[in-house]
């Protein structure tokens, strides 16, 4: 019998992605940037689509069906309303956002089918419908109550809906202007970070601050109702008619204007951040407790933008009334694409859904790009790299060894993941004992602001030994505190140190995964998902007794995840990094020919 295959797009807003199912299995995902490197780009996923066909080894004829991520149509009709409502002050937003809207947006379907060279219909499904269905479908779970949250689709910022077999309904929207995603932007540009992608430095940020201004937040901003419903007071928001995210009237109210990006962070933004997050928790609890009313289900599914703020999954878990928690690791539009597709399969196609009690349907999220062992080797010869190819378990004995020696090592096999986190495919680590390692990652490799966390990995069997979860985070995006006894309590004289001083106290015997407040943004790591980078945590764990390594993603600040050999031996040569794995290959730094930027085989190895 011939295969069904139904290719699923999200473009044009921001992090542009391609998915494809074959008989309703996730074939392949991957987000465009990290192939055109990018970062968040937007186009047409050109590479990401062929990537996915070339996976199947198809053409896009044999494709049953084509979906997009959201009704550009509706989301041009909230833009319109938005500018005539507010007319003369919304002038300035639409003369920006309206040229390439009408050209680009509106006329869509013709867009898709001229880049696809596709000649069949393409649907189309509502953005948060989209998420809920990325949410849903891919989940261990039969049935299931869903929530959403981001930025803006087109009308929707949150959504309730229920998952049952092979079906979502959604059953309540929050509408624009009224958005937690929008609300967090708000105090992620008043902070001095950027819109979209900075929201996750003001969570990491939040633990240094104390929730001082919480009630003028819900004094004045909001009017937060006990269902996790709210309206935004408007009079502080600027993003309906301007180009920045808060006004004047912001900056009376919090003492100030914005920070000036690359300034120095002071205690008002950590103040500010606690408290903005706090406040998403707060919103997040008391809409997941409504959706619990609302559908009577034990399990909770989770996508959008918001679903990334671990910190607040992790309070869900422990606080809420729910029993089971599954978050799409690809929660932000990139997942769409895969959302989108799912439903085609299931609702359009009518297909029946089958589940695997406790597995979700995601691979481990190793969804993307992956080289041959010969491909590699091409590539290094090519390059005049210095390599070793070693049998596996003295591979794996050598990296645990120069981790044990503080050494950072950067870790690329296999299929790349799908979804803004590393997952041990892409990934940077390092040994977390050790108390210098968090400032020296920040600043020596990624070159990022040193207040930032690390996260660990652990072995899915000791993750209660070294932390208060006792259960499955396979996708980093729950945070849950240190074991107590594990900890280090502050002496007096330390308390009294400001903010960012007191990250070079280390908090525990895992200090370089510790956060200020003693939590962990954790991913567990099972042997039948990741077995290769199991067996290394294993390997580790033989050495030291340690079951956990510091896992960051492989890339420097502002560059998407690598993906190719090249990208990561090119990233490996511009930063501090000590030794690289590049499948079955170990290269050490101190081995390597001088490095040079520009040589011919970055282009010939380039991706196209
Ligand atoms: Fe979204």
């Amino acid at each position: 019998m011939k295969n069904q295959y139904v290719l699923g797009i999200s473009a044009f807003y921001h992090d542009s992605a391609a998915c494809l199912l074959r008989d309703g299995e996730i074939v392949a995902a991957v987000s465009e940037e990290r192939l055109t490197r990018k970062k968040g780009d937007p186009d047409f996923p050109r590479r990401a689509v062929d990537y996915c066909l070339g996976v199947a080894g198809i053409d896009v004829s044999d494709v049953s069906a084509v979906g997009f991520y959201d009704k550009p149509l509706l989301k041009f009709e909230r833009i319109l309303e938005t500018y005539l409502g507010v007319v003369p002050r919304g002038f300035r937003s639409f003369l920006m956002a309206g040229p390439l809207w009408i050209k680009d947006k509106l006329y869509i379907d013709k867009q898709l089918k001229t880049a696809l060279g596709y000649k069949g219909e393409i649907l189309y499904s509502e953005h948060h419908e989209s998420h809920a269905a990325s949410a849903f479908f891919p989940s261990p779970f039969a049935e299931a109550a869903i929530l959403t949250m981001d930025g803006v689709g087109e009308w929707a910022t949150a959504s309730i809906g229920a998952g049952r077999g092979n079906d979502i309904e959604i059953l309540e929207e929050l509408h624009w202007p009224d958005s937690i995603g929008l609300l967090y932007s708000a105090f992620t540009y008043y902070t001095g970070f950027k819109v979209n992608s900075g929201e996750y430095k003001v969570m990491g940020l939040a633990p240094y601050g104390e929730p001082k201004y919480v009630d003028l937040i819900l004094r004045e901003l909001m009017d937060l109702r006990e269902d996790g419903s709210f309206r935004l007071n408007q009079k502080y928001f600027n993003y309906l008619t301007g180009l920045t995210m808060t006004n004047g009237n912001f900056n009376e109210l919090f003492g100030g204007p914005p920070r000036m990006p690359e300034s120095l962070l002071t205690q008002k933004e950590m103040d500010l951040a606690r408290s903005v997050q706090e406040v998403c928790e707060e919103i997040m609890l008391r809409m997941a407790r409504t959706a619990h009313k609302k559908t009577g289900a034990e399990n909770l599914c989770m996508a959008g933008g918001v679903a990334l703020n671990c910190v607040g999954n992790g309070r869900l878990l422990r606080e809420g009334p729910f029993k089971n928690l599954w978050i799409q690791p690809a929660a932000g539009d990139a997942g769409g694409a895969l959302g989108v597709a799912q439903l085609i399969h299931y609702r359009h196609l009518g297909n029946a859904r089958v589940v695997v009690p406790g597995r979700d349907s995601m691979k481990g999220a190793y969804l993307g790009p992956a080289f041959t062992v010969d491909e590699i080797e091409a590539f290094l010869t090519a390059t005049g790299a210095a390599y070793r190819r070693l049998e596996e378990p003295t591979l794996l004995d050598s990296v645990a060894q120069l981790l044990a020696e503080e050494k950072i090592v950067g870790w690329f096999d296999g299929r790349m993941e799908f979804g803004p986190r590393a997952l041990g495919a892409r990934s940077i680590l390092g040994d977390p004992r050790s108390p210098r390692m968090q400032a020296q990652m920040n600043i020596k490799i990624k070159f990022r602001e040193g207040f930032r966390p690390f996260a660990p990995s652990v072995l899915r069997e000791r993750v209660a030994d070294y932390f208060e979860l006792d259960g499955d985070s396979p996708y980093m995006l729950l945070v849950a505190p240190v074991q107590e006894h594990r900890r280090v309590p502050l002496t007096a004289a330390q308390h009294e140190l400001w903010g960012i001083d007191k990250l070079n106290v280390p908090r525990s015997d895992i200090p370089a995964v510790t956060h200020i407040d003693y939590s962990a943004r954790i991913q567990t790591v099972s042997r039948d998902t990741s077995p290769r980078y199991y067996d290394l945590i294993k390997a580790f764990e033989r050495r030291t007794g340690c079951g956990v390594v510091v896992n960051t993603s492989f890339n420097v600040r502002g560059e998407p995840i690598v993906c190719t050999p090249g990208d990561a031996y090119r990233c490996f040569m511009r930063t501090n990094i000590d030794a690289l794995v590049l499948g079955p290959f170990l290269l050490e730094k101190n081995a390597q020919p001088e490095w040079k930027e520009d040589l011919e085989w970055q282009k010939e190895f380039q991706l196209d």
